[in-house]
């Protein structure tokens, strides 16, 4: 009946033209009373039904110093005792480490994830300290952006892992934050919901929590720190949301320990002089934590993941992919045109490079051609002058030979003379009874001799 009472009502108004019947329809607005009961009232009830079949995923980063107390307070916060591996004070670089647990709350399924830092803080220099955790956050808003983009795409079965809420835990014990605590919360407060909360706040006394308190949030101030703001648009938490945001940061304390307090079991810390008992909210702010996160604010953090950091990251993306909304003369934004530049720029940086590599495999191999030839120019002198040395040594080797041979002759000869001289005197001694006619040729003998052997001496 309605809706046919409506088509009427359209019917009767002037053709518009494509493109003013919005705001034409709207200056034409009118209330219509309905005549009886039509159903559209339980479309906030079909879309309870359908959320709490499909479930919510809830993801919480703790980032804090070793034994801080994170374990602890993610125990005490969901009332249960998850896995809980001690970290080790000697890693070498600040590590995260994700579980997923399935919770059951009435009929609501919760898909939660706590992810911790492992060895922040615990490297002697800590200024990168931040980069794992930022490279973690980004990774989740890329594996989100990566489901989108696709095209078959099934966000409603999709687990999505971005960070949800950033607890970064204060040490109790300083006079205020250490510059490792604002380097980090201003790398992160662009990226994800940052609430600062004092660890282990029953270390300290009342006053002087109090006091650190306003500290820290005075210093979170002067640095341009961004934490979360819990909101205060909606009036039904309009109240106690800008009352909480005066608590910030929480101090907290954890612990899983039941402890008979007169007559009621609660979780409390027990002491010589006394219990800290978690949810007394005169010991500590753990109550406050726990209302804003989970009961009053739980959606809101989920909602600002995805409007105000999710959609940074992807803004930023998808430009550097080259995506725009508009180009500079404001026409409209072509999908096709884009991945054509796109694919034309990367092609020409792809040309680039290659011609670069070319040149630089070029350039190499002439300087290594270079080198060789002065290295064959070096062996060739080098050869040369070995080739000269050994003439020089060879004709050196040939002179001495021929001195020698000369020798060796002269020797023969003086060798020859001497045998010669001795055959003869032999010849003289072997004849003595020759005749008297001889004798007095006899002492002229020698004389003889001697010239001979003289002459042959010569
Ligand atoms: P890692 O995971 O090893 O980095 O440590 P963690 O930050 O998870 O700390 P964990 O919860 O394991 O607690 C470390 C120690 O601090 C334990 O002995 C806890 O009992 C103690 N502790 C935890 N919360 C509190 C607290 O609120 N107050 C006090 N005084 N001690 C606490
Ligand atoms: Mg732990």
């Amino acid at each position: 009946m309605m809706r046919c009472h409506f088509t009427l009502e359209c019917d009767k108004r002037s053709p518009m033209k494509h493109g003013t019947a919005c705001s034409d329809a709207n200056e034409d607005k009118r209330t219509l009373e309905l005549g009886g009961h039509v159903g559209f009232d339980s479309l906030p009830d079909q879309l309870v039904s359908k959320s709490v079949t499909r479930g919510f995923s809830f993801n919480i980063l703790c980032v804090g110093e070793t034994g801080i107390g994170k374990s602890t307070l993610m125990n005490t916060l969901f009332n249960t005792r998850f896995e809980n591996e001690e970290a080790s004070h000697y890693e070498k670089d600040v590590l995260l480490r994700p579980h997923t647990y399935e919770l059951q709350e009435s009929n609501v399924n919760l898909k939660l994830t706590i992810v911790h830092t492992i060895g922040f803080g615990d490297q002697i220099n800590n200024e990168e300290s931040y980069k794992p955790i930022v490279d973690y956050i980004d990774t989740q808003y890329e594996t989100y952006l990566e489901e989108e983009l696709k095209i078959k795409r099934s966000l409603s079965n999709f687990h999505d892992t971005r960070i949800h809420i950033c607890l970064y835990f204060i040490a109790p014990n300083g006079h205020s934050l250490k510059s490792l605590d604002l380097l980090t919360m201003k790398k992160l407060d662009s990226k994800v919901n940052v609430i600062p909360v004092i660890a282990k706040a029953d270390t300290v006394s009342r006053s002087e929590l109090d006091k650190l308190k306003i500290k820290i949030m005075s210093e979170l101030v002067r640095n341009g720190v961004q934490i979360y703001q819990f909101p205060t648009e909606d009036e039904a938490v309009a109240e106690i949301n800008s009352s909480m945001n005066t608590h910030l940061p929480f101090a907290v304390v954890g612990s899983v320990e039941d402890v008979k307090v007169g007559n009621k079991i609660v979780k409390a810390r027990l002491y010589p002089w006394g219990s800290v008992q978690v949810e007394n909210e005169n010991h500590c702010d753990f109550v406050k934590l726990r209302e804003m996160l989970l009961r009053v604010n739980m959606d809101d953090l989920r909602e600002q993941t995805h409007t105000r950091h999710y959609e940074l990251y992807r803004r930023c993306k998808l430009e550097e992919m080259g995506f725009k909304d508009t180009d500079p003369n404001s026409q409209s934004f072509s999908l096709q045109e884009t991945y054509k530049g796109k694919r034309k720029e990367f092609l020409q940086e792809l040309q680039h490079q290659e011609e670069t590599m070319r040149q630089t495999f070029v350039n190499k191999v002439k300087e290594t051609e270079a080198e060789l030839k002065e290295k064959e120019k070096e062996l060739h002198e080098r050869f040369e002058q070995l080739k000269r040395l050994h003439q020089e040594e060879k004709k050196n080797l040939e002179e001495k030979r021929r001195e020698l041979e000369e020798e060796m002759n002269a020797f023969n000869r003086r060798k020859v003379a001497a045998e010669t001289l001795m055959g003869q005197a032999l010849q003289c001694a072997s004849q003595p009874f020759k005749k008297d006619k001889d004798k007095k040729n006899f002492f002229s003998l020698p004389s003889a001799c001697s010239l001979t052997s003289s002459r042959n001496l010569n």
